[in-house]
């Protein structure tokens, strides 16, 4: 039987309860998150508990990756309900911290991981990625877990953590976990909740895109060519602005260059597009054979 879900709102809480685990030699998985769980979120406290004893959900809409009328006021918050969905994937503590416990009353301490925060969709919300590393590092120092888990759908975020974490020196291995889709491709996304009828029938056309232009490169097609197909396919699909679809190295996420991928590269295909008032993103790894 699973164990009932405990839940704190402090950092004392926590480290008791952690302490406990640690005493008893027990290897802690971590999953932070802003709540409003979806499936996505559900399967990273999976891939913790595949190698982690116990494992913690962080729930907490952090402010600091939200600019001024962003939607940090109408970002979903439905605190029972996820702590339901996590009891039910097995999850053993929920850790909800208050703004005051992660954010100290005259706190100054930000982390920016330079350049790769500020490619991408750190280039027009240059706030953002500060915000979340500076959260994620917040957290990591209250749970001081063993793994911590990620979706890959946010492959930038991904890659900042993972660089945040070597340049700091977390003993702390990060897994990026695969990206859980509706039955059309769509990437699963708290912000989904958002899309009208009509804009969810569109949206997946960001997954279609970014397949068909994989499956053009691995055939030889030039990068501009098949990046430009999948711009205009979105278009087609009722993206009203389409913010970049690029084809980037896998970690440092610079731009490849245009032309034909030598046989062997490996890259990350990168998209993101505007679906009525919803920002949507997606990525697809590929590898010209
Ligand atoms: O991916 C998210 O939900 C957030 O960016 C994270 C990592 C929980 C930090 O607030």
């Amino acid at each position: 039987m699973k164990q009932p879900l405990a839940r704190t709102t402090t950092r004392a809480d926590l480290r008791a309860i952690i302490g406990d685990w640690r005493q008893a030699g027990l290897r802690i998985g971590f999953v932070p998150t802003m709540g409003a769980l979806h499936e996505g979120h559900l399967s990273l406290v999976g891939a913790a508990l595949e190698t982690c004893d116990r494992v913690v959900a962080s729930i907490f809409v952090n402010p600091t990756q939200f600019a001024p009328g962003e939607d940090l006021d109408v970002y979903p918050r439905m605190l029972d309900e996820d702590c339901d969905k996590l009891q039910a994937a097995g999850c053993h503590l929920a850790y909800c911290p208050t703004e005051e416990e992660m954010y100290p009353e005259g706190s100054l301490t930000n982390i920016r991981v330079e350049t790769l925060s500020d490619l991408l969709d750190g280039g027009p919300r240059p706030h953002f990625f500060y915000g979340v590393a500076t959260i994620v590092a917040r957290l990591f120092v209250h749970v001081r877990p063993d793994v911590a888990v990620f979706g890959q759908k946010d492959y930038q975020q991904l890659q900042i953590i993972k660089r945040m974490t070597r340049d700091l020196g977390f003993e702390i291995a990060i897994i990026g976990a695969p990206t859980i889709r509706d039955a059309d491709g769509l990437a699963q996304s708290s912000r989904n909740l958002y899309l009208t009828p009509e804009d969810r029938r569109g949206a997946s056309g960001l997954f279609a895109s970014l397949h068909r232009a994989r499956a053009r490169i691995e055939a030889g097609t030039p990068f501009e060519i098949a990046l430009a197909e999948a711009r205009d396919y979105l278009t087609q699909c009722g993206f009203s602005k389409v913010d970049y679809v690029t084809a980037t190295h896998p970690e440092t996420l610079q731009t490849l260059p245009d032309g034909q991928a030598a046989k062997g590269t490996e890259g990350r295909l990168l998209g993101a597009g505007w679906m009525g008032k919803t920002r949507l993103i997606d990525n697809i790894a590929f590898r010209r054979p």
